[in-house]
């Protein structure tokens, strides 16, 4: 199970500092949220924050686009440094286009399913996609209430990438938790995106990635 630790919580006064007691506690990925107040409500970062968490930790960066037309600046992340782009399917008229830019950028290509999109919405590009998103929030805004519905369709993505023999990864995203962490991880989920729950404990960093692996390994 990888963490994937979403600096939309972070304290941006200390955005570096924060990145590295990420990376030192053992974080696998550094999640970005891109908002642009048109595909969701609010407005977040650009690849200005991507170019600066570049310089900040050698991690990957997973970079979740939450905003409308994500093919027109796939180039500009990727060249910020983007290791991963996550472009949500409802955003997307040509799916199949824009994985195949995301993948001539030779990056990992993700797509992401609002609580609202069915599994099937994917089913016809699963050839082309690396990692699948199941937001457990409606995207937006960190520190949201983890929706269960979605549960059911993390496990048909599951099963249907070990049909296909695949090694996509199956992300979960939105009131990552160590009472909600288990039951993602059961349905199989392989990436856990969590903000509030590592930036926002009240308890140091590398203690928070600790509860939320424990809460996994105990379940
Ligand atoms: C929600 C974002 C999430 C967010 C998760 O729109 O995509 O990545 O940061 O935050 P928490 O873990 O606080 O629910
Ligand atoms: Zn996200």
């Amino acid at each position: 199970m990888k963490i994937a630790a979403s600096i939309l919580a972070a304290d941006f006064t200390r955005l570096g500092q924060q990145i590295g007691e990420c990376e030192a506690g053992g974080a696998d990925w550094i999640h970005i949220d891109v908002m642009d107040g048109r595909f969701v409500p609010n407005i977040s970062m650009g690849p200005l924050i991507v170019e600066a968490a570049r310089r900040a930790t050698r991690l990957p960066l997973d970079v979740h686009l939450m905003i409308v037309e994500p093919e027109r600046y796939l180039a500009d992340f990727a060249r910020a440094g983007a290791d991963g782009l996550t472009v949500q399917v409802e955003a997307c008229p040509h799916l199949h286009r824009t994985l195949q830019q995301i993948k001539e950028l030779g990056k990992r290509a993700g797509l992401a399913l609002n609580p609202g999109t069915p599994a099937v919405a994917v089913s016809e590009v699963l050839d082309l996609t690396d990692l699948l998103l199941v937001m457990t929030v409606n995207p937006g805004f960190g520190g949201q209430k983890f929706l269960p519905h979605p549960l059911s369709k993390i496990r048909q993505l599951s099963a249907w990438v070990t049909e296909h023999g695949q090694a996509t990864e199956i992300e979960v995203d939105g009131g990552i938790d160590p009472e909600t962490a288990p039951q993602v991880t059961a349905a199989g989920a392989t990436v856990l995106v969590t903000g509030t729950s590592v930036f926002r404990a009240g308890v140091p960093i590398a203690e928070a990635i600790a509860r939320l692996r424990r809460s996994v390994a105990a379940a």
